[in-house]
């Protein structure tokens, strides 16, 4: 079958001019190289549309549903962000009632404030040891729909984005036997079922809608992802109304050829490319098993995934001073030249794939080896950063995101807004999970976790800090100084 991106060369190196968009024309210009211009296209003749996919897009997309194990999919242009709002949009009317995971990306709260849905939350485990959240089991996600019979759907992370993976046979049997579908924000695992030794995906494993952030986990350029669909209980057309409201209506081909890159490169090379991967990720795992106050998340194929390098700084000190997440993230930053993927409070994730060369594997090797040489440990100082994903969040009480999204709000001294109902999502940034949800209410514990946050330089968005001060939007007029949980807000 022919590639995207060999006939967009052809069609750069040909003699057609081009009286159409994009206007450069396929020219360089300023700092636009030529090699980009040249195959940047939008639907020209010959190149179909992804919007009613008949020609080359359409056998593409079905590739990708082989691939996976899917029914059907379709290509994404504006990351897996596209098809979260797609796949909820799709499974539940207005007002519908959905039942996800607590540490759900913010893509899924948007969906859920844009169709207005009663959220119910399934609050995971958490690794203590390692303070992030855990997958959730199918137990728990059994005993949330018998609190809440009316749920319509089900949306959960697995893999997180620390690599936690959730059994989805055992959760799709669960969430099928109320005859409702199953979301799989599956963005981190694009990887997953491509090759021996990977656990499923989510297709595989018998989710209806599934979404993968290509560009996370395999070659290819950021923004790229697929929606797959598998099974009876997901009305195609909805789906697909929804696909041309949230995607734009002139996808980047160079985005798409991306796409049909890593899935070729994949069929073509996959079987070694992983192996190889596998074998080198575990190796560096075993090296650092001699980190003797750094912790290592050790993979585990069907539970953490390979690739995701967790390091625990936790009761670690540096020059007497006790090491956090961030600093240890400017350490390789700045001495070793070595960039993370995130710093939390009291961890550094760094990302490992099927595109990385020996010297990645090596450089981090050695630095961390060299660090763990030079801390030491003192226990009963663990300092614990459970707050990081919003478990000392509330809940959402008794207001809908639309409603609280939409009242007016007012900033107040973060000190202040104990007991007050959150007006603005807040986040760190990575990896997108709100810790305050609009509408939720805010404990005291949230606010001195922010501060915490704001101390060690981790980026939290959604707080503005006014001449020093840190504020936060909460919803005017609105209050609940009882702090619990689901009561009622007295609203003026
Ligand atoms: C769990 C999860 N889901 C969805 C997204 C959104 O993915 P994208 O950036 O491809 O839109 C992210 C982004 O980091 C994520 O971590």
């Amino acid at each position: 079958m022919e590639h995207l991106f060999h006939k967009l060369w052809e069609n750069g190196e040909s003699d057609f001019y081009p009286c159409h968009m994009p206007g450069h024309k396929r020219r360089a210009c300023g700092q636009l190289p030529e090699v980009l211009a040249k195959l940047d296209i939008t639907e020209i003749d010959g190149f179909d549309n992804l919007h009613q996919p008949e020609g080359i897009l359409y056998e593409l997309q079905k590739k990708a549903a082989l691939l996976y194990g899917a029914d059907e999919s379709f290509y994404l242009v504006n990351g897996s962000t596209a098809g979260i709002l797609s796949a909820v949009s799709c499974v539940l009317p207005m007002g519908g009632h959905i039942l996800m995971g607590r540490n759900c990306h913010r893509s899924a709260y948007h969906a859920a404030y844009l169709r207005d849905l009663e959220i119910s939350f399934l609050y995971p485990q958490v690794c203590g040891e390692y303070d992030i959240f855990d997958g959730v089991t199918a137990g728990e996600v059994q005993d949330a729909l018998d609190r809440e019979p009316d749920v319509g759907a089900v949306l959960i992370v697995s893999p997180t984005y620390e690599g936690r993976i959730s059994d989805i046979q055992a959760i799709a049997r669960a969430v099928h036997d109320r005859g409702i579908p199953l979301i799989v924000d599956e963005a981190h695992g694009a990887h997953l079922g491509l090759a021996e030794g990977l656990a499923p995906n989510s297709c595989q494993a018998g989710a209806d809608l599934v979404i993968h952030s290509v560009h996370k986990t395999l070659p290819a350029l950021t923004q790229t992802a697929l929606l797959h669909v598998k099974g009876s209980l997901i009305h195609r057309d909805y789906l697909k109304r929804f696909l041309h409201i949230y995607q734009t209506s002139s996808p980047s081909y160079l985005l798409m050829a991306s796409i049909d890159n890593a899935l070729s490169y994949v069929e073509k090379e996959g079987k070694w490319a992983f192996e190889r991967f596998q074998k080198r990720f575990m190796l560096m795992q075993e090296r650092l098993s001699a980190c003797r106050r750094l912790r290592i998340l050790p993979a585990d194929p069907q539970r953490q995934d390979v690739g995701k390098l967790v390091i625990s700084v936790k009761g670690t000190y540096l020059n007497k001073a006790p090491l956090n997440g961030k600093d240890l993230y400017d350490i390789l930053r700045e001495k070793y030249h070595l960039q993370p993927e995130m710093a939390a409070g009291s961890y550094v994730l760094a990302m490992f794939t099927v595109g990385d060369s020996e010297e990645g594997y090596s450089r981090m090797e050695q630095a961390l080896l060299e660090i763990d040489s030079r801390l030491w440990r003192q226990s009963g100082a663990e300092d614990s950063d459970l707050f990081l994903y919003g478990l000392q969040g509330t809940g959402h009480g008794t207001l809908s995101l639309k409603t609280a999204w939409e009242m007016e709000t007012e900033s107040v001294d973060i000190s202040e807004s104990v007991g007050r109902y959150a007006g603005e999502f807040v986040n760190l940034y990575p990896p997108g999970v709100p810790v305050l949800v609009p509408g939720e209410l805010i404990a005291e514990d949230t606010c001195s976790n922010l501060r915490r946050c704001l101390e060690r330089g981790l980026t939290v968005q959604g707080l503005e800090i006014q001449n020093g001060r840190i504020k936060v939007k909460v919803l005017r007029n609105c209050s609940d100084r009882s702090q619990i949980r689901g009561s009622t807000p007295e609203c003026v």
